[in-house]
Formats: C-alpha cells, structure tokens, sequence
C-alpha cells in the first residue's frame, strides 16, 4: 500500500511512523486508520525491527483528534464502528512485542490523545498540549480515552479533563505521569531515538516478557501478577539472551542479543 496520510521510515531497526495530515494537524480519518493498520501489518511480520516510535509531521501537532468532519458525517451505526476500529488498531500497540513510544511534539487531543496513551509511554516538547476535548462537540472520547486515562493518571483527574474538555501542558501532563519525559522542541525527536536505540539493544525476549508481564499485570491482583511475571521470568531464562546477558557480565563485556527463541 503506498501511503498518503502517514510516513513510514525506518532507521536502522527503530521504525518511525509520522502523522502526515499537517494541513489538518494531522486529524485522524478512515484512511489514516488503514495506513496505520497496513503499517502495523510490516511491523509485525520484519523481525529486524525492535522499536516504533509515533509522532506528527510538522511543529504544531502530533495529533488533533478524530477528523471532525469525518465524525460529523457518520450515523450512529457507523460511529460505533469507527469507536470499535480506532480502539482495535491501538489495541494493537500493546499487543505488538516491541516498545512504541509516543513522541508528542504538539497537540495530542482526542483521538491523538488516545493514540499517545495506547504506546508504551510518552515523550512530548515543551509547547505539547494534551486533552480530551470531545465534550465540547457533544460526544465522549471514543478510542479508549475513558478507560486508559484513568489507569494512567487516576479517576479524578480523568473525570476532570473529560468533563472541562480543557488541554494541559507537557509539564502539566508529566506532573501528573502521563508523560515521562519533556524536550524542548528541537530535541524531542532525537532524544527519543537516544531511548529507542538503547532499547532496540536489548534482547527481544525479555524486551516482549517485560511489556507482557507489567500491561498484563496492572489489571490483576498482586499474587496473580507475580505468578504471571515468574513465568515471563522462567521463558527469559530459556532464551539464548539470557545466556548471553549473563555471560556477557562474567565475561566482562557488552552482551550481543539476537534476539532468538533458540
Ligand atoms: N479534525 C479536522 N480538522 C481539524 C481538526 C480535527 N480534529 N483539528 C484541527 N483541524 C483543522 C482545522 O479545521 C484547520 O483547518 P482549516 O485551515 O482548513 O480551517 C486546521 O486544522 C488548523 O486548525 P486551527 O485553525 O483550528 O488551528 P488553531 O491553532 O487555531 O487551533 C486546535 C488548534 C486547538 C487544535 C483546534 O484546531 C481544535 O480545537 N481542533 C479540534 C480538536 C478536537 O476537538 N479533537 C477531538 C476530535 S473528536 C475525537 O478525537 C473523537 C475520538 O476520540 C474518536
């Protein structure tokens, strides 16, 4: 599929999609979502590649949402259908075995919002500005706002911003753990792939054990997390890294993961 509405790169083994609707901040419509998913499809099936990093094209946005115009069109059926299908795509963040970071250098509302909250965590320029401004055209976030602020930043807080509509600031936003780290705008970028090149480093077993252990874990009980992490833990340790890590240590060098199975 050639791509219109996002950018697909990579460098090295760190894969970067961009947004790429500027003139609209970068809104989100169908076709983004299908470019996004056929994006998703290559992630998936190139093993070489270890980290995804999102962010937007242009200085102003990451992403400002669902495209309004889009939404307005829609019949109730259908806006059903595009809540469902935007949740399912980002759904498949989580479910990828490599980190996706957030690299938010604007307004990340809405449904931007929701797409940084989906990945593995956030970074965002100093001028990023979040929210989930949806009431204020009738409606409520749709792509998992509701449920994935309040797991990130606590009931009140995300009862507070779905309920004013109103932005918060990057340093807003990392007061409160939304986002971990704030650049300034000429930074962002290039610090976030300082953090992707040291995770691409890693080995891609235990890589995908702890992104399993900790977005499996957080919905259940202590005992059941733990259970659930010594056996993530127990899968590492069959791994050709985890014998490479260790002897890398004893040996007293860098380790080289491949990043195998067996
Ligand atoms: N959808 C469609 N177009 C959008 C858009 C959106 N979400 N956000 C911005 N644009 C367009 C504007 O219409 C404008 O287009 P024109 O130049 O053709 O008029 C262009 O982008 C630039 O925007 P502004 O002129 O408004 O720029 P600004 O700097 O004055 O304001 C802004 C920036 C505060 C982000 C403002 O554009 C805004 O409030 N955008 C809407 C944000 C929003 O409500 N997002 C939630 C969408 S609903 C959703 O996401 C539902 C869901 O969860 C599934």
């Amino acid at each position: 599929m050639a791509y219109e509405n996002i950018i697909f790169e990579m460098e090295g083994n760190v894969a970067v999609i961009k947004f790429n609707r500027p003139k609209a901040l970068n809104a989100i419509n169908q076709a983004v979502l299908s470019e996004l998913a056929d994006a998703l499809d290559k992630i998936e099936a190139d093993p070489s590649v270890r980290v995804l990093v999102l962010t937007g094209q242009g200085d102003k946005a990451f992403v400002a949402g669902a495209d309004i115009g889009h939404l307005a069109k829609l019949n109730p059926l259908q806006s059903r259908t595009f809540s469902r299908d935007g949740q399912e795509l980002f759904f498949r963040f989580e479910m990828l075995s490599i980190p996706v970071i957030a690299c938010v250098n604007g307004f990340a509302l809405g449904g931007g919002c929701e797409i940084a909250m989906a990945c593995d965590f956030i970074y965002a320029s100093s001028n990023a500005k979040f929210g989930l401004p949806e009431i204020n055209l009738g409606l409520i976030p749709g792509f998992g706002g509701t449920q994935r602020l309040p797991r990130l930043v606590g009931k009140a807080l995300a009862k507070e911003m779905c309920m004013t509509g109103g932005m918060i600031s990057a340093d807003e936003a990392k007061d409160i753990g939304l986002v971990n780290k704030v650049f300034s705008p000429e930074k962002l970028l290039e610090e976030t792939m300082k953090t992707a090149g040291i995770m691409a480093s890693k080995g891609k077993v235990s890589m995908r054990a702890v992104k399993r252990a900790v977005d499996r874990g957080i919905n259940l009980d202590l005992r059941s997390g733990c259970y659930y992490e010594a056996e993530a833990f127990m899968a590492c340790a069959c791994s050709p890294d985890m014998k490479e890590g260790t002897a890398a240590f004893l040996e007293k060098r860098k380790p080289e993961f491949k990043g195998e199975l067996d």
